[in-house]
């Protein structure tokens, strides 16, 4: 069949010619799919017989969009809008029928096809605007011809998909079809013929524009604002919009023009490095992925507190069996009374349903007895942070649970090293260092001690999958990764800042200015200042840090001012009120403990802060680094976008510093290193890197050639 390509397959059923996709594993459109389907449009629609083009995919999409791997690279002809141009001009109908998912460039596609039908179970979406792009294949301009340019507005700027009946609802589909796709999609091309409805294309459309006035457009950019803070790429989304209102040859031109703009902004620059550097961070030199991934059907875990019980409903949500250990009856009650006010909460606020929540619920199954760990696949211990103690759960446990299953430890603090070796199988423990709301929170460090074996971390990197969790593994080192930059670089820094002028408002501001979802010390009061200072007790055991450190964050707790939970803080918060105001009592206390110290307070510029505060974590970044805590710099950047808080944006801390130029990060370093002492020694590999002209990147990808 001349028709058909690697890629691209042809199949004559009837009157009706079958294109189908075939480009595992997501349907990526690259050049080889848009070769194949221009020669098809020209060849099978002309050929005799057929009355009717249907295009569907093989595998578990429709299409995830554009190749993003061809992004940065010359487009090669064709083009995708030459081969829609083709479909829409085709002499017979062509029918899209859509299941899984059609996402960006998968979507425009379909929307250039004359008809489109989806599965029930199908998402559409356009999430160019996660990537920092607007669609450039013409989904800017066919898209408010189908369904109304406010609704294209609201859509494009979410960049979420919708399901296929919310679809069918706004006109983004024609019909929406329950069983077997392709034969439901045979009998629609067979009604269309049946009924002689001919071509229709998109392009012919007019916009139908109410509400796309500046008001309506203001008023989507409020809705979106918090996603889209500190972020250009809706201003370019809005003005390819208005330009659907053109002809639709001379709208096309204007969305290609900003299309290729946006592909150059370091905006998107970022947010692809974050994209590729989570599908990376799973991949590590010398684990392969075994042929059979690993089951994990049933997991325990031990230990009911806020950890604990988060990560159960983690497990829970992704239909895992799970085994909620304790040893105090009163524990156990309040795991579960924790598990259900969370899944309450979800329910009442619209995020899951009833049904889901008793599902999920019911997988989770309380005890008292470490036996019951017998059968699992997984055990996760999280009890209270405590050598002692964990040491004596995991020895409990290591007889029970089978030698080839790994037994995880939930620290964030002690050594997997020193607690594995409580085990016969010392290879099988690792660290799955969950961050909190854990069945929220996507990020997962896997720590490896010294013992562990490159088939529990393969296991590890497939709990990950099922979780949907992105995996970062890190070697077994004081905070691992992202609590290592934390205490020792960003949070110290913030505190050395209060120490030396600033107040806890005007840091925090500066920092949420900068694009961090939330300011250190009002991070500090919302997990509880006890907790940070407990867990800095247990990381002294491993090394000491010299005085001034953390200073006032102890202090506070010393004083029961816990954060949020106390109604005081680094803040004040009035009658349960989120909102953190100001309070004397803390100034005057930082003003005492400069004063202490021999410090003169001074006027300190927002610029500053942000300046030593960001300088501070690219530095302790590439000491992790340096020391193999992190194989990647990419890493470091999924940890700190996805764990804490660090602007997508901007791409993450490392990817940031390469923006500056790691000369400038350089030259400040030593500039602050002469003048506030030896913790500001920049970091050897920014010195080498600097002096030979490299980047991050550069070095990430020299190290895995
Ligand atoms: N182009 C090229 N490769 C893509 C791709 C795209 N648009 N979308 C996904 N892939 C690749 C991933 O890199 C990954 O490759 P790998 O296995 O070599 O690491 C593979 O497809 C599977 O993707 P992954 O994200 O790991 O699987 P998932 O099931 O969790 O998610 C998607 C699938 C499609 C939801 C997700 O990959 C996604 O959102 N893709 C981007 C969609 C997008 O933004 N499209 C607009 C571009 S115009």
């Amino acid at each position: 069949m001349g028709a058909s390509s690697n890629v691209i397959r042809f199949e004559h059923v009837g009157s009706v010619g079958l294109i189908r996709m075939d480009n595992p594993p997501v349907n990526a459109i690259n050049h080889a799919v848009r070769a194949g389907l221009a020669d098809v449009m020209t060849e099978a629609a002309n050929r005799p017989g057929i009355q009717v083009l249907l295009l569907m995919s093989a595998g578990d999409v429709f299409s995830a969009g554009a190749d993003i791997g061809e992004f940065d690279r010359p487009a090669e002809e064709p083009s995708q809008h030459m081969v829609q141009a083709r479909i829409e001009a085709a002499r017979v109908p062509v029918v899209a029928a859509i299941h899984g998912l059609a996402l960006g460039g998968g979507l425009e596609l379909a929307m250039a096809c004359h008809y489109r039908l989806a599965h029930t179970t199908a998402k559409l979406g356009l999430p160019e605007i996660t990537l920092g792009l607007i669609p450039g294949a013409g989904g800017t301009q066919r898209l408010p011809r189908l369904i109304g340019a406010r609704a294209a507005l609201d859509m494009i700027l979410s960049g979420s998909p919708v399901s296929a009946p919310d679809a069918h609802a706004s006109g983004l589909v024609d019909e929406v079809v329950e069983g077997d796709l392709r034969e439901a999609a045979l009998v629609f091309c067979r009604r269309l013929v049946a009924g002689g409805l001919g071509p229709r294309p998109t392009c012919d459309r007019s916009v139908a524009s109410e509400r796309f006035d500046e008001a309506g457009i203001a008023e989507a950019l409020r809705v979106h604002s918090r996603a889209l803070k500190g972020r250009t790429t809706q201003n370019l989304v809005i003005e390819a919009l208005k330009a659907a209102s053109l002809p639709f040859s001379q709208g096309a031109e204007v969305e290609s023009a900003l299309a290729h703009r946006s592909v150059t902004t370091r905006e998107s620059q970022a947010l692809r490095h974050v994209f590729s550097a989570e599908r990376e961070s799973g991949k590590v030199k010398g684990i392969t992925k075994p042929a059979q991934p690993p089951e994990i059907r049933q997991v325990a875990v031990i230990g009911a507190g806020t950890m604990g019980s988060g990560i159960a409903m983690a497990f829970a949500d992704a239909g895992r069996e799970v085994t909620l250990i304790d040893n105090a009856e009163d524990g156990l009650a309040r795991g579960r009374a924790m598990i259900h006010a969370t899944y309450t909460s979800s329910v009442k606020r619209g995020r899951i349903r009833q049904s889901i929540a008793d599902e999920s619920i019911g997988r989770i199954t309380g005890s008292m007895t470490l036996a019951d760990a017998a059968n699992v696949d997984l055990a996760i211990e999280a009890v209270f942070e405590d050598i002692d103690l964990k040491k004596e759960v995991l020895s409990s446990l290591d007889p029970i649970v089978p030698p080839e299953r790994p037994i995880a430890t939930n620290t964030s603090t002690l050594s997997i090293t020193e607690l594995s070796r409580v085990s016969a199988h010392p290879g099988r423990v690792l660290g799955l260092h969950f961050f909190a709301p854990a069945h929220v929170s996507r990020l997962l460090e896997v720590v490896r001690g010294s013992d562990t074996t490159p088939e529990t971390v393969a296991t590890a990197l497939q709990v990950a999958k099922v979780l949907k969790k992105v995996p970062v593994i890190s070697a077994d080192a004081f905070g691992f990764i992202g609590n290592r930059m934390m205490l020792d670089g960003y949070f110290r820094e913030a505190e050395q800042l209060l120490l030396e002028g600033a107040l806890p408002m005007q840091v925090d501001r500066a920092l949420e200015a900068f694009g961090f979802a939330m300011g250190p010390q009002r991070v500090s009061d919302l997990g509880g200042n006890d907790v940070g200072t407990k867990a800095r007790l247990q990381l002294y055991k491993r090394e000491p840090r010299p005085d001034p450190y953390f200073v006032i964050a102890d202090r506070l707790t010393e004083l029961g001012r816990l954060g949020q939970k106390t109604g005081r803080g680094f803040y004040c918060y009035k009658n349960g009120s989120r909102d953190a105001l100001p309070d004397p009592e803390v100034k005057g206390l930082i003003e005492t403990m400069s004063a202490q110290r021999g410090i003169t307070r001074r006027l300190i510029s927002d610029a500053e802060i942000v300046e030593r505060c960001v300088l501070a974590l690219i530095n302790l970044g590439a000491t992790v680094l340096e020391e193999g805590v992190a194989a990647r710099a990419a890493d470091i950047d999924v940890v700190w976008t996805r764990g804490y808080g660090f602007p997508r944006h901007l791409g993450g801390p490392m990817f940031y510093a390469d923006t500056v130029g790691l000369g400038h990060v350089a030259e400040r370093l030593r500039h602050y290193h002469e003048k506030l002492g030896h913790y500001w020694r920049p970091a050897g590999l920014i010195r080498r890197l600097a002096a030979s002209g490299l980047s991050f990147e550069q070095w990430d990808s020299n190290r895995n050639q």
